[in-house]
């Protein structure tokens, strides 16, 4: 299996909770490689055009709240595999339905709150690790 990369959110709840070494010690602990990191914030245009695909969705008000109402984890994370890999990590969208030992059952409390974001193919990976970061932030 090809080593490829995926991007990765650490959410406000999460970051609020005081989660973010937790988390981060189980994405190394998998396996994954920190190749880009850094706490930062969206603003609520940066939000919108980030979960566009989803706009249309009755929720969409409420997760751009929910994204930009604090500080963030962004991060790329190289492992062979490391889109599928990193999705079966976190688990399901709603922890209710996480297995067991994934980090949205371990740290997220509900389905609009749910601590973390993974790629969902290796075009949005790219596509997201671009929006929050430039060339030499990546290594
Ligand atoms: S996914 O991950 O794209 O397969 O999941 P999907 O169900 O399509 O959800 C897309 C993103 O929307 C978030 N989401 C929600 N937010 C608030 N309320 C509700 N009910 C809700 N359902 C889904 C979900 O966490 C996904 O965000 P990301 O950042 O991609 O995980």
């Amino acid at each position: 299996m090809a080593k490829n990369r995926t991007f990765t959110m650490l959410k406000p709840d999460a970051v609020e909770k005081g989660h973010i070494g937790a988390i981060l010690e189980k994405i190394s602990a998998s396996g994954f490689r920190i190749v880009a990191m850094k706490l930062t914030q969206m603003t609520t245009k940066d939000a919108q055009n980030f979960y566009a695909v989803h706009s249309e969705r009755p929720f969409f008000a409420d997760l751009v709240e929910y994204m930009t109402r604090g500080p963030i984890v962004a991060a790329i994370l190289e492992k062979d595999n490391a889109v599928e890999d990193f999705r079966t990590l976190i688990g399901a969208t709603n922890p209710a339905d996480a297995a067991e030992g994934t980090i949205r059952k371990m740290f997220a409390d509900s389905i609009s709150e749910n601590a973390v974001h993974g790629s969902d193919s290796d075009e949005n990976a790219f596509i997201e690790s671009a929006f929050h970061f430039s060339g030499r932030e990546m290594f």
